[in-house]
């Protein structure tokens, strides 16, 4: 067997103070260990990819599951060199390995390819990507025989640094190739003896030289990709650059985004040209919008497939949902999960739709809720209406045929039909079927006083 991917995920991440393992934590709307993997998965098959987890295991390996990756479990963390120890009877027979931390998000696929390229090259024991970020403190530190050769002396820990050695620029990304059979014959010999009292797997540089065995540092040209995130403060640095990577790419296909650093855009969403995205813009998962839309400003869509020409009003907040070309929703609609608004259809302020359709060119455009609804093309649901689709036990069915005009204030009981053309008067509660163009009144019949009030006025 060739070549396997460690990626080590096993840790609390103590720095976090949060009950949620940290490699579960997300940035750019994915776990952190999550990146790490897709970049991986495109070097490897999922089945040669080995997530080392322990903090909060079972979480974890559910998370991942979907993933298709295999899982070795540290049940006790005591350092990255027992992470791989434990890993050791999983992968002992590929020729090399390529490890990774699973708090590392930023890597790609690229680097991963060229750190193997240079690591077979140099027919290396040990090959470790490094950078020189602007500020290395925190991060080991990786001494170099010379600083003209690939070949490395040792990596220091921040904590073990010496005097001279405080300002070291050159860090330890974490990110390693091993030969699997230099790194098994040696592992062994790590000991807990430094500040954290754990195997620290940057002890392997220094062993495996003192065996005599040739290892080097490759540098990466983008510092940015190898940043760990060891605080919440840090992953936000990370979720914004992801962000912004998101917007830059929609931009330069033609998609217009005022303010992008107020927008969250995952970098799974995919708009099409000439839509417009306003300031504090969220657009979250699986959404798709089309092109020539506006969606204005503290909107949230999620989940939502959005056809061309959509005008999106601020505030709305749409979820699992569909709206059909030339739609108009908002401001503050909320469309829910199966909510499927017809082409034309327009939704308004303070409407919110659940498992609903709306046919073309049907109007909701105020203060309503509208679930588990069928609504015909043409429609006029008027304001405040309501679909009483809950009976305190379960959820039954309103449907609407085309061109109904259901006045305003009407309670619609489901089950219930109303059939194509008919009307709603305003004010009804409305608890049977209403045949095709009929009209249905249900609310009691207005008694009028004359000069009531007038009397009671002089009576004062
Ligand atoms: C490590 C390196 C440091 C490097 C930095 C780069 C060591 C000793 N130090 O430090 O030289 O500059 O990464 O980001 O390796 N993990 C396990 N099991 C364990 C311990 C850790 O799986 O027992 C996992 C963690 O979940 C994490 C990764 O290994 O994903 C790295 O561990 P972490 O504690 O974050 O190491 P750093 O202190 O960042
Ligand atoms: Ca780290």
């Amino acid at each position: 067997m060739q070549l396997a991917i460690v990626i080590m995920a096993a840790g609390k991440g103590t720095r976090l103070k949060s009950r949620r393992p940290k490699v579960l934590h997300q940035v750019g709307g994915r776990a952190l260990v999550e990146h790490v993997i897709a970049a991986a998965a495109q070097v490897v098959e999922p089945k040669d990819i080995y997530v080392v987890i322990g903090h909060e295991a079972e979480q974890v390996r559910t998370a991942l599951a979907p993933t298709g990756v295999r899982f070795v479990v540290q049940a006790e963390q005591r350092g990255t060199g027992h992470a791989i120890l434990t890993a050791k009877p999983e992968v002992e027979d590929y020729e090399d390995l390529i490890v990774l931390s699973g708090d590392a998000p930023m890597i790609t696929t690229e680097t991963i390819l060229t750190v193997r390229d240079f690591h077979l090259e140099q027919r290396a024991a040990m090959t470790i990507l490094t950078a020189r970020p602007a500020d290395p403190t925190g991060y080991g530190r990786v001494i170099r025989k010379s600083a003209a050769e690939p070949d490395v002396v040792a990596i220091v820990e921040q904590k073990a640094l010496k005097a001279e050695q405080q300002f070291a620029p050159e860090i330890n990304s974490g990110i390693y190739a091993f030969r699997a059979e230099a790194l098994f014959k040696h592992l062994g010999q790590l000991s807990t003896d430094n500040a954290q009292g754990e195997y620290y797997l940057t002890d392997m540089a220094a062993l495996l030289v003192k065996a005599e065995k040739r290892v080097v540092a490759l540098e990466t040209a983008d510092a940015h990709e190898v940043l760990g995130a060891n605080t919440i403060a840090e992953m936000m640095q990370l979720d914004a650059e992801m962000r912004m990577r998101a917007a830059r790419a929609l931009m330069a296909e033609g998609v217009t985004i005022y303010r992008p650093e107020t927008s969250v855009i995952d970098g799974t969403v995919k708009v099409g040209a000439d839509t417009i995205i306003e300031p504090f813009v969220q657009l979250l998962g699986r959404t798709v919008i089309g092109s020539g839309c506006r969606i204005r400003s503290h909107s949230v869509i999620e989940d939502s497939k959005i056809g061309d020409d959509v005008l999106i009003r601020n505030g709305s907040v749409i979820s699992g949902a569909q709206v059909a070309k030339g739609a108009l929703i908002g401001p503050y609609s909320h469309l829910r999960p199966e909510s499927e608004i017809g082409e034309g259809a327009h939704v308004g302020n303070f409407v919110e739709t659940k498992k609903a359709r709306l046919g073309v060119g049907a109007k909701a455009n105020h203060l309503s809720y509208l679930g588990d609804a069928d609504i015909g093309a043409g429609t006029n649901i008027g304001a405040g209406t309501i679909t009483c689709n809950y009976d305190g036990k379960a959820k039954h069915v309103t449907q609407i045929g085309a061109n109904v005009f259901v006045g305003s204030d009407s309670t619609l009981v489901a089950p219930l039909a109303i059939a194509d053309g008919s009307y709603i008067a305003a004010g009804s509660t409305i608890t049977e079927d209403v045949p095709a163009d009929a009209l249905a009144l249900g609310r009691a019949r207005q008694t009028t006083k004359p000069d009531w009030a007038k009397k009671m006025r002089s009576r004062k």
